[in-house]
């Protein structure tokens, strides 16, 4: 699958989806957040793919939203463009946090403003140590919208989110891993060895219980503990009508077949009925 501004590998059961506008640092302009909806629609459902990565072609992650395209052009056309605009990036990352497959973002560079977005979006996050990441609105007289702000809040401290978002100053992938922005930064070269390894455990997985998980993860992070502990009940309820087998097959195999241990690994899936 290649567009024009988005490509697409599918290798081992794995999606490599890359913003594919190097020449512009992989700034998000309408027309590449277009695609990327139509690339994501046709993934999602897609039985050879089991985990999607998004990464970056050339020395950009991407450069956050294109300045001409997405926002001078746009407001050009009055409110009518800009909601357009807002609604084509906001709807791809809304997507991207709901995906019914397992995310990791592989930020190879730059990585700016509403590049948190879909860096929020995906699952798991992965940096090059070399990687470059700042809000850099402040720099050229806006705040950091597209719900950029709220990333930072949910993601780092409250001081390490407000000097972030008041200085616009760089952080590298190391400081990114040690602010929790990223799970892990890795050298550059090293990068995608280590995220085919990490989609690798994900696909040892049983796929129903892993979008129930990361669903979960997400949800119950604003409910009280009692109403947590209520959904976390129905969510599994639900996942059992969609795999009434699965956790059953993990049990068997364990107790019956002694053929693994969950706490050291998957079970064979490939077996279950
Ligand atoms: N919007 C529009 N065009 C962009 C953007 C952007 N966000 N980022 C890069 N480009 C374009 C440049 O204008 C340039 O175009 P040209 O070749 O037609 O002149 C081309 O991409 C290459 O950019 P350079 O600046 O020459 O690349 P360099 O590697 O020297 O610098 C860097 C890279 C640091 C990423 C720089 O391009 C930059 O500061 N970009 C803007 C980053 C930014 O602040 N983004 C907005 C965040 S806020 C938000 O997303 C809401």
């Amino acid at each position: 699958m290649q567009n024009e501004l988005v490509t697409c590998d599918i290798k081992d059961r794995v999606a490599w989806v890359r913003f594919n506008r190097p020449e512009k640092r992989n700034a998000m302009s309408p027309a590449l957040n277009r695609e990327m909806m139509e690339v994501l629609d046709e993934l999602e459902f897609n039985d050879d793919v089991g985990v999607l990565v998004l990464g970056g072609e050339g020395s950009a992650w991407t450069a956050g939203m294109d300045l001409k395209e997405y926002f001078r052009e746009t407001e050009r056309e009055g409110l009518k463009g800009v909601r357009r605009s807002q609604r084509e990036s906001y709807g791809w990352w809304r997507r991207l946090r709901w995906y019914q497959k397992p995310t990791i973002a592989m930020v190879n560079g730059w990585c700016f403003g509403g590049g948190y977005g879909p860096l929020f979006s995906c699952d798991l996050a992965f940096a090059a140590d070399e990687a470059q990441f700042a809000l850099s609105e402040i720099n050229w007289g806006i705040l950091p919208g597209g719900g950029a702000t709220k990333v930072v809040v949910d993601l780092l401290s409250m001081r390490d989110a407000m000097y972030h978002a008041m200085t616009g100053e760089l952080i590298d992938g190391k400081k990114a891993a040690e602010w929790k922005l990223v799970n892990e930064s890795v050298p550059l070269d090293q990068l995608e060895t280590r995220v085919a390894e990490v989609a690798a455990t994900l696909l040892e997985k049983n796929p129903v219980a892993l979008k129930a998980t990361k669903d979960a993860v997400r949800r119950v992070a604003d409910m009280t503990y009692d109403n947590a502990e209520d959904y976390l009940v129905r969510a599994q309820e639900a996942a059992n009508f969609f795999d009434g087998e699965g956790r059953k097959e993990g049990i068997r195999q364990f107790i019956d077949e002694k053929s693994y241990k969950p706490g050291l690994g998957a079970y064979d899936k490939s077996r279950q009925k």
